[in-house]
């Protein structure tokens, strides 16, 4: 409680910002806790009351004041090919990253987009988009992967940070062990039918309707890491194969070019 709030600069590039929107949905903790005792997010372009000149101000402030103590967190990707794609304040993405990475602490890479390029890098990557991991070395960086990640994943990195100072356990793709050591299928709740061979054959099919397994209409959970079963969305309410649909494989690096998403 004595402890000072650390402090956060949240950068937005290539993205759709559902990682932002996902991360206001948490509840275990709520972001309301989080952002009012725990953290100071003083520079987020979605969330921050400052615009323009005045919210470029407060980024600077931070990195002088807190330089080699606040977190970087990215959400969106770099673009390569010509830098004009993505630019905020008269900076592109890729000088912004630099200038910010520097005095962090670490970087949280958030969601497909930071951590592996996701629908701006799907064929032919027109942008020539890029992950943060493949254009920033040498700083303590964690691939926070889904599209978006679960709520209670982001905050559960955030809140592991604050608890252990350091950064969790990294599976070989940069992905939090805790969160990302299980594939979808391993605590899918439909694994039974696929053991024992009951499949969806076309969506709406009387096995559609019996809850068996979607492996045959193009779930991607067999070769997916994330906690989707277990944690779920929305105050554990449901998940993509709860409410009918084939996994995509959205924490996976290329799931995009990963076709068909869906199978006849
Ligand atoms: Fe949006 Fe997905 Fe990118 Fe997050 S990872 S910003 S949800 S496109
Ligand atoms: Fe595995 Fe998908 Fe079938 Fe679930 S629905 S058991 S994740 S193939
Ligand atoms: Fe994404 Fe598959 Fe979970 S599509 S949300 S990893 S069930």
């Amino acid at each position: 409680e004595t402890k000072p709030r650390l402090p956060v600069i949240w950068l937005h590039l290539q993205e759709c910002t559902c990682c932002s929107e996902s991360f206001i949905r948490s509840y275990h903790p709520t972001v309301g806790n989080l952002l009012f005792d725990n953290i100071s997010l003083d520079y987020t372009e979605t969330l921050m009351a400052a615009s323009g000149f005045q919210a470029e101000a407060c980024k600077e402030e931070t990195m002088k004041k807190y330089w080699g103590e606040y977190l970087l967190m990215i959400e969106g990707s770099i673009p390569t090919r010509d830098e004009a794609y993505c630019c905020v304040g008269g900076k592109s993405a890729m000088q912004i990253v630099e200038e910010c990475a520097e005095g962090a602490k670490a970087i949280i890479a958030w969601g497909n987009c930071a951590s592996a390029g996701c629908v701006q890098a799907a064929n032919p990557n027109p942008t020539g988009a890029k992950a943060i991991h493949k254009l920033i070395k040498g700083k303590p960086l964690m691939n926070v992967q889904g599209c978006p990640p679960i709520a209670d994943v982001m905050t559960g990195v955030i809140v592991y940070m604050l608890t252990y100072d350091r950064m969790p356990q990294l599976d070989a793709l940069g992905r939090p062990k805790m969160f990302y050591n299980r594939r979808v299928h391993d605590t899918c709740y439909r694994r039974a039918n696929f053991d024992a061979g009951l499949f969806v054959e076309s969506f709406d099919d009387e096995n559609a309707k019996r809850g068996y397994c979607l492996y045959k209409v193009g779930c991607k959970g067999p070769n997916t890491y994330n906690s989707c079963g277990i944690i779920k969305w929305n105050e554990s309410t449901s998940y993509p194969i709860q409410s009918g649909h084939p996994c995509l494989g959205c924490s996976e690096a290329g799931f995009w070019d990963m076709s068909p998403f869906y199978k006849r």
